[in-house]
């Protein structure tokens, strides 16, 4: 079992939230709006951003090494804020590490909660995701939707350009705008009844604009940061256990594997105010 920087396994501590990058920091945001009176840690693999296109091994491997790092940092419970981590690397974290890691700790994804939430808004029943080539090629929104709600086809895109795009300040430009158009006109040729479309991605909310601008009326876009707030805000009203275990000092410490005042910068465009990170080792 993992003892935590002070040694005692079972303190109460902050909630981890882990990206590749910059992402994860739209679900923080949503998450800290509904539960500001939390601890948080956030954590961004930078170094090696982004997952999107890299193998299911080493994004289980990646993915792996944040949550433990995190589980260090104390956190009784981690969120993959991330899409292609939690299609990747949950199962196998949840089923096979946890285990040996720490039984009393906890890791959740981002896609069930978006998952049980399109069910409910789909009128048409043909929803789409646009999200990156490894969280589309996992097929997990399919096999989730489908547990849930077996009567919604699912049709994916990947949009391989969208994150570079974010991660290099390119949201707002001209460019962005032909990359945007291009995946969701191929997403809506395949099928012109889809009446919402996940962002699977937690980068994508900072494309918002231009994604709406490109999107027939009547179809809902949905990011996914306020579902997943929500849904762990269930979630701890239903483990008790595990909310008596969270610190309450309202305090966000954010973590990066890359330079401390490249992430400083790029993050406080992110979150809206001013942020102050740390460069750490996985
Ligand atoms: N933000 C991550 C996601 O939700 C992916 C970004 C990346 O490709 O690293 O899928």
């Amino acid at each position: 079992m993992l003892s935590t920087k002070t040694g005692f396994p079972n303190e109460s501590g902050p909630i981890g939230i882990f990206d590749s990058g910059y992402g994860g920091l739209t679900i923080l945001r949503q998450i800290r709006s509904l539960m500001p009176q939390y601890d948080y840690v956030y954590l961004g693999d930078n170094a090696r951003a982004p997952y999107g296109t890299r193998s299911f091994e080493l994004v289980y491997e990646f993915t792996l090494q944040a949550v433990t790092h995190l589980f260090q940092q104390g956190c009784p419970l981690v969120i993959l804020g991330c899409n292609t981590a939690s299609a990747k690397a949950l199962r196998t974290i949840q089923q096979k590490d946890l285990p040996l890691l720490d039984m009393t700790r906890r890791v959740l994804g981002v896609i069930r909660p978006t998952a049980e939430r399109v069910g409910i808004l789909t009128q048409t029943r043909h929803v789409g995701v646009v999200a990156t080539p490894g969280t589309i090629k996992s097929h997990t929104y399919e096999l989730e939707i489908a547990k849930l709600y077996p009567d919604v086809v699912v049709t994916g895109e990947a949009c391989p350009m969208w994150v570079p795009l974010v991660e290099n300040y390119e949201y707002d430009s001209p460019g962005a705008d032909y990359f945007v158009k291009k995946s969701l006109d191929r997403l809506l040729e395949k099928d012109s009844l889809i009446d919402c479309i996940i962002l699977g991605c937690t980068h994508y909310p900072l494309l918002l604009n231009k994604i709406q601008k490109y999107v027939p009326q009547g179809v809902r876009v949905m990011p996914q940061g306020e579902y997943v707030a929500a849904s762990l805000k269930c979630y701890l009203e239903r483990h008790p256990d595990m909310e008596r275990r969270l610190s309450t000092g309202g305090q966000v410490l954010y973590q990066t594997t890359e330079q401390a005042d490249v992430f400083q910068s790029n993050a406080s465009v992110f979150m809206g105010q001013d942020v102050s990170a740390q460069r750490v080792n996985l």
